[in-house]
This record gives C-alpha cells, sequence and structure tokens, in this order.
C-alpha cells in the first residue's frame, strides 16, 4: 500500500492530492445511473438516485470527504458487522459460533436457509444470521437492549446516532420474511423467545441512519484497533475486531463476496440502504454511499468506486 501510505501521509495539506484523487474518481462515476433504488422497504424508495458520497478517515483521525457526505441514510446491512462484534463481546466466541456460522453462503442476503448439519445461519452478515445475533445483544429489558446497541453506533461514529423512526416502521410492517426467518430459527431453538423485541431490535439496528463520513469513522475505528481515531474512545475490544474484518471479508458482500475480495481485497460491509463501509487495517476506514443498487443489493457506484481505487493504489490486503 505504498502509494495510499503516502497519500495518507499528504492528507493534512489544503491542496491534498488524496483529495483530488477521491473528487476524480467521485467525477468518474457521478454519471453512472445503473441500478435501483431498494423498494421492498416502501420507506427506501424515497432516497434521491443521484446521491452520491464518499470519505475517507485514516487511524490518526485525518478526513476527507467528497460529494454527498453529510447526506444521512439508514445503515441497513452494514449494521450487522459491528452487531456481531457486540454479540461476541457479551457472550464470547465459543458461544456466538455455536449459535452462527462464519461460513460464506452463495445465496442472497434474505435468504431463508440454515445450515442444515448445526441448524445455525451460515453467517452473521445474511438477515438471518444478523437476527440470530441481535438476539444475543444483553439487556435487562427491551429499552436497555436498544440503549446499549445505539451507545456502540454512537461510539463507533464519535457522535449521538438516531433511528428514523419512518424507515423503523416501514421496515417492521414490511418485514414478513425476516419474521418468517426468526420463526425458523426458534423453532430449532438458535433463539430465544424474545422474537419481537429481537426482530424489532434488528430492525431498529438497520435504521440508524449515517453518514458516508460515519461509515469512514466506523470503518477507522476497526482500522485502528477498535479506538474511534478522533474520540480516542473504544467501540469494540481488540482481540474482537478481527472476528468482525474476518467476516466482512469472507461474507461483507453477500453473493458477490468473493469476487470483491479478488478484486477489491479488503473487508467490506454492504448495505440497502446503498452505503458500504470498508477497512485497511492500520491505515483507514472509507465509506461511501450512493442509493442504487445491484441485483445483489450492493451500490452500483461504490463497487465502482472501490474497485477503481484499489486498481490505482493497490488497497488488497494481499
Ligand atoms: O432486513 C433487511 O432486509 C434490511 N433491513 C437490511 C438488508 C440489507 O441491507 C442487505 N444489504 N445489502
Amino acid at each position: 500500500n505504498d502509494h495510499l501510505d503516502a497519500l495518507l501521509k499528504k492528507m493534512k495539506s489544503a491542496a491534498s492530492p488524496l483529495r483530488d484523487m477521491l473528487k476524480q474518481l467521485h467525477a468518474e462515476f457521478k454519471d453512472n445511473h445503473d441500478g435501483t433504488v431498494a423498494s421492498y422497504i416502501p420507506e427506501l424508495a424515497k432516497a434521491n438516485p443521484d446521491w452520491f458520497g464518499i470519505s475517507l478517515v485514516s487511524i490518526d483521525g485525518q478526513a476527507v470527504d467528497v460529494g454527498d457526505s453529510n447526506q444521512q441514510f439508514t445503515i441497513q446491512s452494514v449494521s450487522k458487522a459491528f452487531m456481531f462484534g457486540m454479540a461476541i463481546e457479551d457472550h464470547g466466541r465459543d458461544h456466538v459460533l455455536s449459535k452462527i456460522g462464519v461460513q460464506p453462503i452463495g445465496e442472497a442476503f434474505n435468504s431463508i436457509t440454515l445450515d442444515e448439519a448445526t441448524n445455525r445461519p451460515f453467517n452473521p452478515m445474511i438477515n438471518a444470521g444478523a437476527i440470530a445475533a441481535a438476539d444475543l445483544i444483553h439487556g435487562k429489558d427491551f429499552p436497555e437492549r436498544v440503549a446499549r446497541m445505539l451507545k456502540m453506533f454512537s461510539t463507533y461514529c464519535g457522535r449521538q446516532v438516531y433511528v428514523d423512526n419512518t424507515v423503523y416502521h416501514s421496515e417492521k410492517k414490511t418485514g414478513h420474511r425476516n419474521r418468517a426467518i426468526a420463526n425458523l430459527m426458534l423453532n430449532f431453538g438458535m433463539i430465544s423467545e424474545q422474537l419481537d423485541d429481537t426482530l424489532d431490535l434488528y430492525f431498529q439496528q438497520c435504521s440508524i441512519l449515517v453518514t458516508s463520513h460515519d461509515l469512514a469513522m466506523m470503518g477507522a475505528t476497526l482500522a485502528n484497533g477498535g479506538v474511534n481515531p478522533v474520540t480516542g474512545e473504544r467501540a469494540i475490544s481488540a482481540e474482537y475486531v478481527k472476528d468482525v474484518l474476518a467476516v466482512m471479508h469472507t461474507c461483507g458482500m453477500y453473493d458477490y463476496a468473493g469476487e470483491w475480495a479478488f478484486r477489491v481485497g479488503i473487508p467490506a460491509k454492504s448495505g440497502v440502504g446503498g452505503g458500504i463501509v470498508s477497512v485497511v487495517p492500520g491505515e483507514v476506514g472509507i465509506g461511501t454511499f450512493s442509493p442504487r443498487l445491484d441485483a445483489k443489493g450492493n451500490s452500483v457506484r461504490g463497487i465502482q468506486f472501490y474497485k477503481a481505487l484499489a486498481e490505482k493504489y493497490g488497497l488488497h490486503a494481499f
């Protein structure tokens, strides 16, 4: 990562070559109108398809933002990686792994399949595994579980984050498939009977409002061993950061994960709101936001941007 390293060092100067490079890539892909905004959650269809934000935050807290980096959108599945980390903090690896696998699945994010040998959802990045992770979040009652979840995301972002209630209710009202998945897991004893609360927690975590800057900050926190580089607050124990990055690397982009690992080569997580977070460990967090999605539910311009960035600046882990 020689090129990126050099650029990161120069981030502070006003005429930052990194900013110029990001502006150039933003301009290059701005006019690509491929893909469609998610509409299966009705409220998401209201997003302006042209929004396009790109942000980088380095582990020393320097930020570069271009385009619509202040535009808020719901975090959606990007939240799953961070909730998996929290579930491990609450229960330890062995217990969490007894409920959720870490195996990539060549199926869509809303797959109803469980691993027949163990009844576990295949991994924490698909909806089934994320609902199982939400079930594991501690708290004496539902409000406390929500409060702990919001505090965790706020620590990653370095600011207080909130749930978009309209999106939350839209998801709750139309989330029959997620409810079916949760019932299937309850049938197999893979989640507890607090199913309605757990689904509400899952719908709320997906409805948290963030910006591309927030995603970059969250990525930078993971890149920085779990400590937010601006506030200095720890969001996750250092020992569990690699667990989160490993599942992002193998499963974060769903049935595109293998191709992503091949072409881009850094751990990442996408969401149907149009966000993608990624992490270059020890260096930088990157966040992109563009709501038009491909058939697999990943942001079209986000993927294009990362591919170009990886080609030009050798982001690849290997
Ligand atoms: O449960 C759902 O379907 C959404 N709340 C999250 C799905 C998602 O973001 C998939 N990502 N690309």
